[in-house]
């Protein structure tokens, strides 16, 4: 089973173990934001009372990436298959988004965070994807948080997206088929200008990824909680980087290869 938000999931001990370990805050945290829907029915209130008490969960996640140094966030908010709920929930659901970008944007920029979108934005209304647009453009040049938000994203829409973008170069004489290789994916995937996350947390409960970022996952260390997102504290991310920072990430190679000099997750 996965290492998780439990007391009782202590790292294996070894003598040298300290040597290896990670022993730093990840560089980029992927999180999927579960268990809104299920906060607000325990309640006995609708699902999008859970989805409002979700947004300030993600101003509380982004206050803790700022106050750890974690220069990149990128959070799950919406899934290809998250079209398929009903009506009603999904049209609340682009209300909550545009009323956060007109609220939040002037804000996080003062604060120093890009802002950007991963997913097919075409599904979106005209008038959020302007707001997604706008958001990015005013954001642009700020570094000390990336906040990559993933909306009507699905990880085998951005590897088929991918291959379909290697395709055509293929198509147009601009690149071998023999050429076609990790690399060549990797260029074309969304978030490919940052390194692979570090780490990925998933709140709510549930042990599965929910086609997030399939490719991107593929040796991000991966750790889930109970707490259902509108909960989330700081104390539970606190938690999750304390877990973090006592793994070993081994790449493949044996522990034995890994002398702190080599260790490619200790640089
Ligand atoms: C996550 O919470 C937010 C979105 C998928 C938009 P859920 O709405 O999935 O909450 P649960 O899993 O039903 O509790
Ligand atoms: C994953 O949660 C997507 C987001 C949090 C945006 P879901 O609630 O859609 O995932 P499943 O259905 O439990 O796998
Ligand atoms: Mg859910």
């Amino acid at each position: 089973m996965p290492s998780s938000d439990n007391p009782d999931s202590q790292p294996p001990a070894s003598a040298n173990h300290e040597s290896r370990i990670t022993n730093h805050v990840p560089a980029h945290l992927a999180v999927i934001m579960d268990g809104n829907g299920r906060w607000a029915e325990r309640r006995k209130r609708p699902r999008m009372i859970g989805h409002r008490a979700g947004a300030r969960a993600v101003n509380l996640c982004i206050d803790f990436c700022l106050e750890q140094g974690i220069e990149a966030l990128t959070l799950f908010a919406f899934s290809s298959e998250n079209w398929g709920r009903p009506e009603e929930e999904v049209g609340a659901l682009m209300k909550l988004f545009l009323n956060a970008l007109e609220r939040e944007v002037e804000e996080l920029d003062r604060r120093g965070v890009r802002i950007r979108f991963i997913g097919e934005r075409e599904r979106f209304a005209q008038a959020l994807r302007d707001k997604m647009d706008a958001a990015e453009m005013q954001t642009r040049d700020n570094r000390r948080l990336t906040l990559s938000i993933a909306a009507s994203y699905g990880g085998r829409q951005d590897i088929a997206a991918a291959a379909r973008a290697l395709a055509r170069d293929v198509v147009d004489g601009k690149l071998r088929v023999q050429d076609i290789d990790e690399n060549a994916m990797a260029t074309h995937m969304a978030l490919a200008d940052l390194p692979a996350p570090d780490l990925f947390i998933r709140t709510g409960g549930d042990h599965r990824i929910s086609n997030f970022l399939l490719w991107q996952l593929a040796y991000t260390e991966l750790w889930f909680t109970e707490t259902l997102w509108p909960e989330l504290d700081a104390a539970t991310l606190r938690r999750a980087l304390d877990d973090y920072a006592r793994r070993e990430r081994r790449f493949g190679l044996t522990g034995a290869q890994l002398a702190p000099s080599t260790n490619p997750s200790a640089a």
